[in-house]
């Protein structure tokens, strides 16, 4: 019998319907819209403004969408990975939320923490419960309220991040389609360049902190810009080398929405076509974990079976990585 893969069976995404313009952000902060565009491509993300509304709301959105989508009952779902640096508490975690909200009452979940690159460290993860016959019908989201943690004073990370869900089916499959390799790394010494100073053990909240803005995402770019531009390119590559395929037969490359200069130099290092490279990020931002299952959503139509597609993603931490899947169907429509 051929191996058994992980097949993504359906793609699902949901972003709130409120938009932050440049328009907007030039209103709120010393910016241009010119800056932004040339800067980073952004032009506009969503932002979950409804009071009550948290990232598994929209999380659970994304859920409904993939059990509607894969004919699948909530009762079938088995496991449910999330990623995210913004869930709803400290602690339950994010994941067991999603699934109550959705009825799912016979799985169980967790919550994986690794900022962008979330989503291959989740799909990694659950697509092994799926090659070893453990579960058949495991759900990956990537959600991420990132207007909860951001700080709209800060004019160097306020325009970059938007919020929004999406996420994947994961089934088995003996036809050589599914999650075929992945190539993970992490770096913590990272951590200092991008990461939420005040709200964990180490600085457990105060006033103090507080009222110094501590509790918001600080990023110093520079070094993140590199660190990323060099930790995809090079993870593409060893994926593709172990699994002796070249950048010629890459159909899609799925890259981590963070700054459109990083894309296209990802793009230019592996000398691969730019209509070959999904692109939403002038409509969405960076929304952390969820840019990737975002972008398969959009592309959803374009993508047809056997294609081999690969995501990559870098992300505070550090920790970055690409994962090789084969595609496992052509879109009806
Ligand atoms: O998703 C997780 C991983 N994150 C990333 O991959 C993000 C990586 N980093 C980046 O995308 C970029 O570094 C940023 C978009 C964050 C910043 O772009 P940059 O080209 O690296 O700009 P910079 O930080 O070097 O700043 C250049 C100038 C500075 O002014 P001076 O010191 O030259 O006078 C900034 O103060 O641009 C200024 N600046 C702005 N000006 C207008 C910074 N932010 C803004 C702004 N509007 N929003």
């Amino acid at each position: 019998m051929s191996k058994t893969y992980a097949a993504i069976t359906g793609v699902a995404g949901f972003v709130p319907k409120d938009v932050l313009t440049n328009a907007d952000l030039e209103k709120m902060v010393d910016t241009t819209d010119e800056w932004i565009t040339t800067r980073t491509g952004i032009k506009e993300r969503r932002i979950l403004r409804e009071p009550g509304k948290a990232t598994s709301d929209m999380g659970m959105e994304v859920l409904q969408q993939l059990l509607e989508k894969t004919g699948t009952k909530p009762e079938e779902v088995e496991l449910l990975i999330c990623a995210t640096i913004t869930p709803d508490t400290t602690f339950p975690d994010t994941a067991n939320t999603i699934l109550d909200k959705a009825g799912a009452k016979n799985a169980f979940g967790f919550d994986i923490n690794a900022a962008c690159s979330g989503f291959l460290y989740a799909l990694t993860t659950a697509a092994k419960f799926v090659e070893t016959g453990t579960y058949r019908k495991v759900v990956v989201i990537g959600t991420d309220k990132m207007s909860s943690i951001v700080n709209y004073t800060d004019r160097t990370t306020c325009i970059i991040f938007g919020d929004g869900a999406g996420g994947v089916m994961l089934e088995p499959a003996q036809d050589g389609t599914g999650v075929i390799d992945s190539v993970l790394r992490a770096d913590g010494a990272g951590r200092e360049f991008l990461h939420r100073k005040a709200g964990g053990s180490l600085n457990p909240t105060t006033s103090e902190n507080v009222a110094n803005s501590e509790h918001f995402v600080f990023q110093d770019g520079k070094p993140v810009f590199k660190a990323a531009v060099t930790g995809m390119v090079t993870t593409v590559r060893q994926v593709l080398e172990r699994n002796n395929l070249s950048i010629n037969e890459i159909d899609w490359l799925v890259p981590h929405q963070a700054n459109m200069r990083i894309i296209s130099s990802v793009g230019e290092m592996l000398e691969i076509p730019a209509e070959k490279v999904m692109v939403n990020i002038q409509k969405y931002g960076n929304t952390t974990a969820a840019t990737l299952p975002l972008c398969l959503w959009e592309f959803e139509n374009k993508l047809k079976k056997g294609d081999t597609v690969v995501l990559t993603a870098f992300g505070g931490g550090f920790t970055w990585g690409s994962t090789l899947i084969r595609w496992n169907y052509s879109s009806p429509n």
